[in-house]
């Protein structure tokens, strides 16, 4: 049942709908919350024997590529948080180029949809030889990756058609936040935090459903970008990700180049682009860089940027003074969860101008779903 369009036109357009389903049995047996002990957890079964080592790991190092390692850089800053532990990140196949340092006090995190792919997957073998513990993350039982990891978690999304990762990505962060819980441990400094985490991805499917009502809004931007030659996004923080991600999908669905950048950056060349033609998203919802994200605006409103700005609901007048610019409000939630929901909208818009733009959304130009060569 899950491998048909049922009322969707195409794939990623069912995928994408069908998120707040996807991230229910992604957590489904994993979150626990009793009323009567007031006790809130995460149990993650395929981790739970190496919990400790994780914990004691000189570095946490996450391995993937394209959607995957997009997905492993949003949920970094919350697994550094709670972890204490130092986490970097790593391209598979720019690692394998390098041949990286990886030792034996190492946890290595290989995050892949398939479980398949020949980066991914070769940077695992070189893991293993090194004597890193290797955690593997993927949809797929039985793949590869899923094998030939010591232990790992299972994003449990369902089939994903669509070349173009939609709900594995959201799934993966959801899974990859779920972890950070569970290697933070129940230290009682973080309490509070990680009780706020556990109600706010109880929530999670409902405000994607929320987030989801935008598809009419963002046909209609699509509509006006539908000639564009090139989009910029810019995040920082947590939605650093989101600008990557977002413009990986803008650019391998609509065939439209786009470019993710980290706002912290700008004024070190990016700024040079901007004038009135080229679009800008920005994403400024509310979270500890929200006035960083502010300024950013202003600069680009007075170098008179064309601005789309992603702001939390009730937002929209304190980031876009005036209707200077166009807005997308997106409901709030805890800030390390926010990506999931900040990445709908751009899924949205990507979809909607492949469309219009005459494309094939299922099979882009070029790509595979799986990508199973160096
Ligand atoms: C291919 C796909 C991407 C995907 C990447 C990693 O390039 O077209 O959508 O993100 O591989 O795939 P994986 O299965 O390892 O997540």
């Amino acid at each position: 049942e899950q491998i048909n369009k049922g009322n969707y036109e195409h794939y990623m357009q069912k995928e994408i709908h069908e998120q707040p389903e996807s991230l229910t049995t992604t957590m489904r047996g994993r979150l626990i919350r009793r009323a009567s002990s007031k006790e809130k957890t995460v149990l993650l079964g395929g981790l739970k024997d190496r919990l400790k080592t994780i914990r004691r790991s000189r570095r946490i190092v996450f391995v993937g590529c394209g959607t995957s390692y997009n997905a492993a850089l949003a949920a970094r800053p919350i697994l550094e948080e709670l972890s204490g532990v130092p986490v970097t990140m790593e391209i598979a196949s720019d690692l394998l180029d390098r041949q990286g340092p990886i030792y034996r006090e190492d946890t290595a995190v290989f995050v892949s949809q398939s479980g398949e792919t020949a980066d991914t997957l070769h940077a695992l073998e070189y893991a293993l030889e090194n004597g890193a513990l290797c955690v593997g993350i993927t949809n797929t039982v039985g793949s590869a990756i899923a094998r030939n990891t010591h232990c790992g978690i299972h994003i449990n999304a369902g089939a994903e058609i669509g070349v173009a990762s939609t709900k594995a990505y959201t799934s993966q962060i959801v899974v990859m936040a779920m972890m950070a819980l569970a290697v933070g441990g129940d230290s009682i400094s973080h309490q509070r935090r990680r009780e706020a985490i556990i109600d706010g991805l109880f929530e999670l499917p409902n405000k994607v459903r929320e987030v989801l009502k935008l598809d009419r809004e963002m046909k209609d931007l699509a509509e006006l970008l539908i000639a564009e030659q090139s989009l910029l996004v810019f995040g920082r923080g947590y939605n650093y990700a989101t600008a990557l991600e977002g413009a990986l999908k803008v650019k391998e669905v609509a065939l439209m180049h786009s470019e993710g950048l980290l706002a912290g950056e700008m004024k070190h060349g990016p700024l040079a682009l901007v004038d009135e033609n080229l679009p800008i998203v920005v994403i400024a919802t509310r979270d500890a860089c929200f006035s960083k994200q502010q300024s950013v605006i202003q600069q680009l409103h007075a170098r008179k940027g064309r601005l789309i700005v992603m702001c939390s609901k009730g937002d929209a007048q304190s980031v876009c003074p005036g209707d200077s610019c166009r807005v997308i409000e997106v409901p709030q939630v805890e800030d390390c969860l926010q990506p999931v929901i900040n990445i709908i909208p751009l899924q949205l818009l990507a979809y909607h101008l492949t469309v219009l733009r005459g494309y094939n959304c299922d099979q882009p130009r070029n790509l595979a779903k799986s990508v199973t060569t160096e």
